[in-house]
């Protein structure tokens, strides 16, 4: 079986800049390469030290293709929570194009599959970037997903809701799109960010624990290019022996 690399860095900030080297470096190889990037709170620190690198002139994201991997149903592009509002306010970063899901498509099972079919058209993701959720999600693939998930229409789980409560002013919408496993698992390399003690669990359960759809995030055991980058509080709960960094 393939075995995950795993860089434990002291703090949050150095898990950003990290992860900013490798999308910098990634972008130096192939220039009009095709990203993932997902919202959330903790690539917030990545996504503005990568603004940060443009501006200086160290990294150009010009040329590359950005998609979103999931969104929320909900009433509009605009509405406060949905991740299309997330890039518009936190991506300072200014890539040639970037895709996200239609939060209010009229048929958002036909549109996710379309969107995926899109991001195959593009070439796939060259390099993803992931977070990982407390229960244990890749982008809105919550407990229960197999590992042949595919772009879908998903109900999101309590705690999921509850974390983005705030988000939407109250209440979370009750579904989302994602892509699926299978979508995200085809992707040529993969970088996921757990940043804090909250991440302790769900990141030991993905790297310590069985690949199994109780714990989607343990599906990337199965693909050979994934790297997590933690801090010392994400990294907490892992076997020792699993720390290479
Ligand atoms: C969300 C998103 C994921 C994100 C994860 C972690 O629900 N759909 O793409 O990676 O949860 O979010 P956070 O970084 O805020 O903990």
């Amino acid at each position: 079986m393939p075995r995950m690399r795993i860089e434990v860095l002291e703090t949050a900030e150095d898990v950003a800049r990290r992860a900013a080297d490798i999308v910098c470096d990634a972008l130096r190889a192939k220039a009009d390469a095709v990203l993932g990037l997902p919202t959330g709170s903790t690539p917030l620190a990545t996504y503005a030290e990568l603004a940060r690198r443009c501006d200086a002139g160290e990294c150009d994201l010009s040329r590359a293709t950005v998609f979103a991997i999931d969104e929320f149903i909900a009433p509009s592009r605009t509405t406060p929570g949905t991740n299309s509002a997330y890039y518009h306010a936190h991506l300072r970063i200014r890539p040639r194009a970037l895709h996200c899901p239609d939060p209010a498509a009229s048929n958002p099972d036909e549109h996710i599959a379309a969107y995926a079919d899109a991001l195959r058209r593009a070439g796939g993701f060259d390099l993803l970037l992931l977070g990982v959720g407390t229960n244990g999600h890749i982008a809105f693939n919550e407990p229960g997903s197999p590992r042949e998930s595919r772009a879908r229409v998903v109900t999101l789980a309590p705690e999921t809701r509850a974390a983005y409560a705030a988000a939407f002013g109250g209440q979370a919408p009750e579904r989302g799109m994602t892509l699926g496993v299978a979508d995200l698992l085809e992707a040529r390399r993969i970088v996921v960010l757990a940043t804090g003690a909250s991440k302790a669990a769900a990141v030991a359960a993905a790297v310590d624990g069985p690949a199994t759809a109780a714990v989607p995030a343990s599906w990337l055991r199965e693909h050979d290019a994934v790297t997590w980058l933690l801090n010392r509080e994400a990294a907490a709960a892992l076997r020792a022996n699993n720390a290479s960094a």
